[in-house]
Parts: structure tokens; sequence; C-alpha cells
């Protein structure tokens, strides 16, 4: 299903750590849909993951960037602009990381330095990167800036803790910023929420397994895949999406839908 629906296009594609990671299945596909692109992370993972494997494959450079400091950000922007040969039409903000999840405290005993931190790493970044790019008026008019989020934002997840909180902030900065980009540019920006998927970041969370096992009974069509969600991010980043912005886009096979199914119904029934 190789179409060239990005043929020309130019991108940054962030967080990809390892075969795993949602933004690895979509860098590899976007490559073959024609676009060129730098790919980027924070240099502590970068040390850690494999991404200098992913360059090699899609032909390209990587420039590592913390994605909570602006510095590095206009450094990332202006630099792929130059790698490039232009501005840029799309930006994958695929970066999730809480250090309370991390090292397990209760929602009721948190570490509020580290929920800073939460928040700065999964949900402020987003505001910084888009920012960055206007200021640096690094993108092109109708290009398409997608950060992927997780339903906890709506709904409780207990074990999601303090990253269902920088999920709202996520989801609330592609709204606001998406009003501005549009009138400035005719920029789109949207946030994908998508099924739970076994990654690094994934499965870092207490009692994945069974909310994974939970969704994939919940959903119709059962969870969305990495790779599904790299398909979807393709049409986003495509002209075929060229009026969707400033939403928060279902991507989990039914889930958010659902009250009940007959898969629970019988597992469920004595
Ligand atoms: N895996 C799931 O179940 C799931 C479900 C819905 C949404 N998501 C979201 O998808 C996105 C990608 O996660 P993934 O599941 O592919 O896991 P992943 O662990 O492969 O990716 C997370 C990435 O964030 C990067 N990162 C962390 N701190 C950073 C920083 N300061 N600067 C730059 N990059 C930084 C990591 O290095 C890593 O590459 C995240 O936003 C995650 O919340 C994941």
């Amino acid at each position: 299903m190789i179409h060239q629906l990005l043929k020309g296009k130019r991108g940054i594609i962030f967080g990809a750590l390892d075969e795993n990671s949602i933004a690895w299945k979509t860098a590899v596909k976007i490559f073959e849909e024609g676009a060129t692109f730098t790919l980027t992370n924070a240099p502590i993972a970068m040390r850690m993951g494999k991404i200098n494997d992913l360059a090699s494959q899609c032909n390209t450079q990587v420039i590592p960037a913390d994605a909570t400091s602006e510095q590095d950000l206009q450094n990332l922007f202006t630099k792929s602009m130059e790698v490039l040969g232009g501005k840029i039409d799309f930006v994958l903000h695929s970066i999730g990381m809480s250090p309370n999840v991390r090292k397990d405290k209760p929602y009721g005993d948190i570490n509020y330095e580290w929920f800073l931190k939460t928040l700065d790493i999964s949900g402020l970044s987003f505001h910084k990167v888009l920012q960055t790019a206007e200021k640096l008026d690094a993108m092109n008019e109708w290009g398409s800036i997608v950060a992927l989020s997780y339903i906890a934002a709506q709904r409780t997840f207990p074990d999601y803790s303090d990253m269902a909180q920088a999920k709202a902030v996520l989801e609330s900065i592609a709204r606001s910023y998406g009003y501005r980009f549009a009138k400035l540019k005719k920029v789109r920006v949207n946030t994908i929420s998508q099924s739970p998927t076994k990654t690094t970041a994934g499965a870092g969370i207490t009692g994945f397994d069974v909310f994974y096992d939970y969704a994939q009974m919940m959903s119709p069509l059962g969870n969305a895949t990495a790779e599904d969600c790299a398909n979807y991010i393709i049409l986003m980043f495509s002209d075929y999406s060229r009026m969707v912005t400033m939403q928060n886009l279902m991507h989990d096979g039914g889930f958010s839908s659902t009250g009940i199914t007959d898969d629970l119904i019988n597992r469920l029934s004595k």
C-alpha cells in the first residue's frame, strides 16, 4: 500500500527510540511515501536507542533535541531546513515520559517536581515545538502537525497517573495553537488518540497488559496497531486532510464509542 502520498514534502519526526516506537514505524512508512525528513530524540534517549540505524534506513540525519529546551528546538528547526533544503510541511510529536509512572509513585503520593517534568516533557513541549516553528517561520502553508495522545485525557485509567493531565494539556494546546496557526499560515494542528500499543512507553505503565487486553475486547475492530497509527498519520500529513484541524482524532478501533461488547459479556458471564 504505497501511494507516494507525501512526495516532495519535508518533515521532522520526534520520538523514534526503537523498532517498536510508533514514531519509528511511522518514519519507515513516511519514507516509502516519498517524503524527506530529519529524525530527532532527546540526547540521553539516543544513547540508549537505535535511532542511527533508522536514519540510515531512511537516508537521513539525526539532530538531537531535548523537546523541553527551546534552544535545542531552535537548532533542530534551523538545521532541518538546511538539511532538507526548505521549509517544513509536517511535524510528528511522538513524545511521552512521566517520572512518577516510571518510578511507580501512587497518585496520592505524587512527587510534584516530577509532575512538572511530566507536564513539561509530555504536554508543554508541544507548545514549544509549535512556538519555535512559528517564530522561525519554519512551516509551509497547509503544513500539518500531529501529536499522539491517549483516551486517559478524557476518562480515568488509574495507573496512567499524571500522564492523564499531560495528555489533557497536549490536546488543549492542539486546539489553541491550531486556531493561531490556521489564521497565520493555514497550518493544521491535531492530536491522534491511539489505542494501547506495545512500546517502551506503553509497557512502562503498571497493568499495561491487562488494559491492552481489555481495550482489545472493548474495541469492535480490535486495538489499532502502531502500523495502523502510522498510516493514519500519513493521511493527516497528506493533502487529503487539508481541512482537518484543532481536533483530537480517535484512532482506537471504536473503543471510545463502545459501552460493552459481546466479547466482554461472554468473558464476564458466569
Ligand atoms: N504505547 C501506547 O500504548 C500509547 C497509546 C497512546 C498514545 N501513545 C503516545 O505515543 C507517543 C509515542 O510513544 P510510544 O508508545 O511510541 O513509546 P516510545 O517509548 O517508543 O516513545 C516515546 C519517546 O519519547 C521520547 N522522549 C522522552 N523524553 C523526551 C524529551 N525530553 N525530548 C524528546 N523526546 C523525548 C523518548 O526518547 C521516546 O523516543 C507518546 O506520546 C505516547 O504517550 C502511546
